[in-house]
């Protein structure tokens, strides 16, 4: 099946054109470089890994209930709306809410996969190109891994957010070399590493933690990229230049908080408009999407200020959005623990595997003894 028929919205073109900005970049330095960089690059290609041989495909998935969560972390769950709904329609907000989730995370490791092609060709330094090079390799890996997790489980995908599309249209479309990595590593990637920990932690289905905890290694690496990268090169800009930074930062975060809310998937379940209000200011009002919007947040403002775009007005709107608490969280500790995690969950998998083996093994010796 392609997934042309898994898309509950038929998008109009089975590609988006975004017009090349900026040059194209050679250097004919190929000096040593810095030692961290080459580390991560050394490191980037040491972790690759094959989702065809390291996650098991063969676990069964209930795309009515992808995560095996409950049905209080659902943004309408217990208001008048849910009470109206169906035993079938309360099944059909299950599987959507997971589709669209799911569909974004594919969408937004493909635009990863063009933002590091793009930072491959435009930063000026060697060591630099040779590591989005390894990264460019993660995101397809990613994108193939959700790609297949959406075709073979659930069964059904949502096409790009338009406001995912749009942000990633501003990223691609500035020919400054820094961009795609502003807009990218640190905002993109940031939201998206924080949603893909929340889900990692509380699923108690495998296949899914198994995803989202392998992802999340590679993931912790192109973090530490693109902070290394800015650090650098923010240190040299001048005011003005740093102020059109932050005023993309300031306006992509309000943009992923407002808007990155899947209201056309409500919409596609049949709801009115005024039902889909109705969602909305649920979601607004949902203890546990209030939490859930402000962890998202526990990646990017840490990495905002490491990188020196921290001006008193950048804070303002943090506090504005009443995630500046999150500038005290340590980015190091949280990509040791990802790291950590995912070796963890190998170990168990494979000691389990090995139990399995030596039972056999002990099988065929007591058969050839009896
Ligand atoms: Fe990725
Ligand atoms: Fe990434």
């Amino acid at each position: 099946m392609s997934t042309h028929d898994l898309y509950t919205i038929p998008s109009e073109l089975s590609t988006w054109d975004v017009d090349m900005a900026g040059a194209s970049r050679f250097t004919w330095e190929y000096d040593e470089g810095r030692d961290r960089m080459l580390a991560l690059y050394q490191k980037g290609k040491d972790k690759q890994w094959d989702s065809t041989k390291r996650i098991d495909w063969d676990l069964e998935v209930d795309p009515y209930n992808v995560l095996g969560i409950p049905d209080t972390t659902i943004a309408i769950y217990d208001t008048p709306l849910w009470h109206r709904l169906g035993p079938q329609q309360r099944q059909d907000v299950r599987l959507h809410g997971a589709a669209w989730q799911f569909s974004q995370f594919l969408h937004g490791e493909q635009g990863a996969m063009i933002c590091s092609a793009r930072i491959v060709e435009s930063v000026p330094d060697l060591d630099s190109k040779f590591y989005a090079a390894t990264q460019t390799m993660d995101e397809a890996r990613h994108a193939e891994t959700y790609a297949r997790f959406l075709q073979e489980k659930v069964g059904l995908a949502y096409p790009i957010n338009e406001h995912l599309k749009s942000l990633l249209d501003s990223t691609l479309g500035d020919s400054r070399w820094d961009m795609p990595y502003l807009g990218m590593q640190v905002l993109i990637e940031g939201l998206a590493l924080a949603a893909f920990g929340v889900m990692r932690d509380i699923t108690t289905k495998p296949l899914p933690k198994q995803i989202l905890a392998y992802v999340m290694q590679d993931e912790a690496r192109h973090v530490a990229f693109g902070r290394m990268a800015l650090r650098d090169y923010y240190k040299n800009l001048s005011e003005q230049e740093l102020r059109e930074r932050e005023d993309f930062v300031i306006e992509g975060c309000y943009l992923m908080r407002d808007r990155l809310r899947g209201a056309e998937s409500w919409e596609h379940l049949g709801l009115s408009k005024a039902e889909t209000d109705e969602v909305m200011r649920a979601t607004d009002q949902s203890d546990y999407l209030r939490l859930f919007r402000s962890l998202l947040f526990s990646r990017i403002v840490p990495c905002v200020k490491d990188i020196g775009l921290w001006s008193p007005r950048l804070q303002q709107a943090y506090a504005d959005m009443g995630v500046l608490e999150m500038a005290g969280q340590s980015l190091d500790a949280l990509m040791k623990q990802d790291e950590d995690i995912a070796d963890k969950l190998d170990e168990a998998r494979f000691a389990e595997e090995e139990a399995e083996r030596h039972a056999e093994v002990a099988d065929t010796i007591a058969l050839g003894s009896a």
